[in-house]
């Protein structure tokens, strides 16, 4: 392995910062609903954690007014937007229901029933992931974290079939949405298709992710 001199051009990034390093990944909307209140909001924090069962953590901050909904009803849905609804999708990640009210009501947002809970979900995304919350009180105490059970997903199959994004060939409006800051998103680019290094580098180790 060559070391090599500490290369030319890198700044230093302030503390504060150093999470948009990794926060690139799909913007997506928490919906969730209980007692007759719902609610939807963005969140930026979040990733997948298993293949199956399907597993998910997001991060849903104490002040959100979706949190205590999750709390209360022990569900969540993942509903992942797109270029076409990137104002909405800004929006609801800039008020609060405890602000505004109902923000399906004031923001018209068109919605349907998920199958396996009872939460509203977004129309106009492209992906929906419903979940059942896999409690974890002490860490979403200290660190805002849920842990979420994928009961069902759906995807729209004009940007997601085969069990991939198709991202090059798919609707450009239908590209998902990836916050950089301050209401700047951007959109996958053009893909590319990476091969295996040498015989030499892979000959004792079986790639993890052959799809
Ligand atoms: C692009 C974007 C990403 C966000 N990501 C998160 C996040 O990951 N976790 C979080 O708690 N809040 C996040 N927020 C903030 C919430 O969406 C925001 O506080 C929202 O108003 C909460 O709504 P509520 O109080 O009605 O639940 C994000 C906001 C934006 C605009």
């Amino acid at each position: 392995m060559p070391t090599i001199a500490w290369p030319a051009g890198l700044a230093p990034v302030e503390d504060a910062k150093a999470y948009l390093l990794l926060n690139h990944g799909p913007t997506i909307l928490i919906s969730a609903a209980h007692g007759g209140q719902r609610n939807v909001m963005a969140a930026a924090w979040n990733t997948a954690l298993d293949f199956s069962p399907a597993k998910v953590a997001v991060v849903i901050d104490k002040s959100t007014a979706t949190r205590a909904l999750v709390e209360a009803s022990g569900c969540f849905a993942i509903n992942v937007p797109c270029r076409a609804i990137a104002d909405l999708s800004y929006t609801v990640g800039s008020i609060s229901r405890r602000d505004v009210g109902d923000k399906f009501e004031r923001c018209a947002i068109p919605h349907f029933g998920a199958r396996a809970i009872d939460v509203p979900l977004v129309a106009g995304c492209v992906a929906w992931l419903e979940c059942r919350v896999r409690p974890a009180p002490e860490i979403a105490h200290e660190y805002d974290l849920f842990f979420g059970e994928v009961l069902a997903a759906w995807a729209d199959e004009r940007i997601f079939r085969a069990g991939r994004w198709h991202f090059d060939d798919g609707p450009q409006e239908l590209r998902t949405l990836h916050h950089t800051a301050g209401g700047q998103f951007f959109s996958p680019g053009e893909g590319l298709r990476a091969s295996l290094l040498g015989a030499s580098t892979a000959a004792d180790s079986t790639p993890i992710n052959k799809d």
